[in-house]
């Protein structure tokens, strides 16, 4: 059911739900509104083992929809369009957060994101972050390597050695090269779709050839 209703709205490119659902259903997420404050639910399913079972089925079974265009188990076939895997929850939570009040924006995501329940998100994003992520080798070794040298300057920082970040910070390792290198030039900007301090501080005085050499190297990252 979750998965028709949010094919629908892919399919119809807004928020509007054109399935009703069965009172059964309607009951079950009676607490799975809008209003909802999905980092504290994040928490309190994380804690109770046998309900971070049922909201990552649910989650997988959302996932079947996002597969489309995050690839199956989030490892994404395109290279502008982000993994999802191995991601930090909170990251994800954040992002989903973003996306449904407007502050990032995707047009084509946003009405699936505003019609899915709290659970919904909360076991994608689960289901997301305990997925591996494929490895992929540098096609250019002299490139990844001055990015190295840039990444152990500026962004491992934040992002930490390895690059898969923490609770705090997203992982880069091994994310889609072009969505990076598009991304990177959009904190940049420091206007316009995604807007953050601590990046845009970081990308500043970053130029497109230090991007590509940071983009070839964090690409590759495990
Ligand atoms: C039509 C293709 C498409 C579908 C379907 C889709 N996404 Fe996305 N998603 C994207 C693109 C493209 C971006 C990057 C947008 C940008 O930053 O400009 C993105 C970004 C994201 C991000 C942010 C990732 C990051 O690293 O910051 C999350 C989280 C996300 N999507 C979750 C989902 C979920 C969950 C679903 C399924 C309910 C889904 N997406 C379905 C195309 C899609
Ligand atoms: C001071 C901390 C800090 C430093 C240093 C930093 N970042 Fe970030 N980075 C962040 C934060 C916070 C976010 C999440 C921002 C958001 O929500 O849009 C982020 C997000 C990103 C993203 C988007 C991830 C995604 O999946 O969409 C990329 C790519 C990135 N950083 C790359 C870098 C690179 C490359 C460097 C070094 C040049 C760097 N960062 C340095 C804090 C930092």
């Amino acid at each position: 059911m979750a998965s028709i209703r949010l094919l629908a709205a892919l399919v119809a490119g807004c928020c509007a739900m054109t399935l009703t659902l069965p009172a059964s259903a309607q009951s079950v997420r009676a607490r799975s509104t809008a209003d909802v404050d999905l980092t504290a639910r994040l928490k309190e399913v994380q804690q109770d083992p046998k309900l971070m079972e049922s909201v990552m089925k649910t989650g997988q079974r959302v996932a079947a929809i996002c597969a489309n265009c995050h690839g199956d188990g989030g490892n994404s076939l395109k290279p502008d369009i982000p993994n999802l895997a191995g991601q930090n929850p909170t990251y994800l939570i954040e992002q989903l957060r973003q996306f449904a009040d407007g502050r990032r924006r995707y047009e084509f995501m946003e009405g699936m994101i505003k019609a899915m329940s709290s659970d919904e998100k909360i076991g994608a994003v689960l289901f997301y972050s305990a997925q591996k992520v494929t490895h992929k080798t540098a096609s250019n070794a002299a490139l990844a390597a001055k990015g190295k040298e840039y990444f152990n300057k500026i962004c491992w920082r934040c992002h930490a050695e390895d690059g898969r970040g923490n609770e705090k910070f997203a992982r880069i390792a091994g994310q889609q090269p072009d969505y990076m290198r598009l991304t990177l030039k959009r904190y940049r900007t420091g206007t316009g779709p995604r807007v953050e301090p601590l990046m845009a501080a970081s990308t500043k005085l970053m130029t497109d050839a230090d991007i590509d050499a940071v983009v070839a190297y964090v690409g590759a990252l495990d």
